[in-house]
């Protein structure tokens, strides 16, 4: 049998700036043995998520992570060993784990996925918590309505390119904005955007009025900066911006500030930040509908695999560079 060997990723020192692979170190630590009431459990994905930048910076300090500390995130797991009546080797569970390859858990913490029909990465992305995020944020908060414009920026990424296949599962025009020519080719002809329109262009703003013949009415908006200040130009009355995220914004050094701020108040426009965590408690009612989708093949997925526990810091920072193409996972060996 080949012998188990347990890794870890631990917070090496914290980024005053952007995150590099020089932050973190990987430490070989003892296989984990369950004690009575516990079970023993392999990772075979890990999801890597731009929070975690604000996490390990200091920033967001609810579950923080100080150097020296482990990482933490969403992942798949196989139950190897158990001595809860509750689990058994084959069981496959979502939870919170380390970045670690075994590690034990209580029954209370786990929840059994079904991976009969649904590849297991998926309960990381088109079924898991970035899926829950565009669920929550577009349709409640954006309240998008046939026939209306919506845009959504970092679209080629795990949220985003839900959220814009939920605007045209009800019917709306969905613009993406996303960066590079080869990420908004795969919006489009993959994701079955209506259009999608490159922020890194010279022509991003004349290129973006053009997607939008009838202007916006609802802008989901997860980058902020420039993108937003663009974006807020070409807003119609009653727009709704649902703010999901501001990823431009966790390393910026100078004060970010709005050319075309007014247009929230002439337009008399909606912005309502939300937590992924406000949707939790309709999980269930989520998922039922991405499944539907997804099964019905209205809903396309696409995740951006790193192998192996030693290349999760490489990933996590590559994401944050947008160097994934949708959910950014890490399988591990
Ligand atoms: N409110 C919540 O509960 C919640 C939950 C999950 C995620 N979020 C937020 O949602 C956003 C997307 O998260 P995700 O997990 O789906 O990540 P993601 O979109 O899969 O990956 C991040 C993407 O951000 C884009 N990006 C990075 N720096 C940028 C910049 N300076 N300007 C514009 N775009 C930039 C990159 O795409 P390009 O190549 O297109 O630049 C990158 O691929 C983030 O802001 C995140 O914090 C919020």
């Amino acid at each position: 049998m080949q012998k188990r060997v347990n890794k870890q990723v631990a917070l090496a020192s914290r980024p005053e700036k952007n995150a590099t692979t020089e932050h973190f170190r990987i430490e070989e630590i003892a296989m984990p043995q369950p004690a009575e009431g516990e079970i023993l459990l392999r990772t075979r994905y890990l999801s890597v998520d731009p929070y975690l930048l604000r996490v390990i910076k200091g920033i967001q300090t609810y579950a923080p992570v100080n150097p020296g500390d482990v990482m933490f995130g969403r992942s798949v797991c196989d139950v190897v060993e158990s001595r809860d009546p509750g689990f058994a080797p084959g069981d496959t569970v979502f939870m919170y784990s380390k970045w670690q390859n075994y590690h034990l858990a209580k029954g209370e913490s786990l929840k059994k996925i079904d991976t009969s029909e649904i590849p297991a990465s998926a309960y990381l992305s088109v079924l898991g918590h970035s899926a829950l995020t565009a669920w929550g944020g577009l349709l409640d908060v954006g309240q998008p309505k046939a026939g209306e414009t919506v845009v959504v920026s970092a679209a080629a990424g795990a949220v985003g390119s839900v959220a814009g296949q939920l605007a045209r599962i009800k019917g709306c025009r969905a613009v993406g904005i996303a960066g590079g020519k080869a990420k908004c080719d795969h919006v489009v002809d993959f994701l079955g955007f209506d259009a999608c329109v490159d922020y890194k262009s010279p022509n991003f703003e004349k290129d973006l009025r053009a997607a939008v013949p009838n202007g916006i009415d609802v802008y989901f908006e997860n980058v902020g900066g420039f993108v937003f200040d663009t974006v807020l130009s070409m807003l119609n009355h009653s727009a709704r911006i649902p703010l999901c995220g501001l990823i431009s914004h966790y390393n910026a050094d100078e004060p970010v500030t709005f050319r075309h701020w007014g247009q929230m108040l002439t337009q008399l426009v909606r912005i309502q930040a939300f937590r992924v965590s406000d949707y939790v408690p309709r999980m269930d009612e989520a998922m039922a509908d991405m499944k539907r989708w997804y099964s019905e093949g209205l809903l396309k997925n696409h995740e951006s695999i790193a192998q192996g526990i030693e290349n999760a810091p490489t990933a996590f920072v590559d994401m944050l560079s947008g160097r994934n193409l949708g959910k950014q996972l890490v399988k591990l060996d």
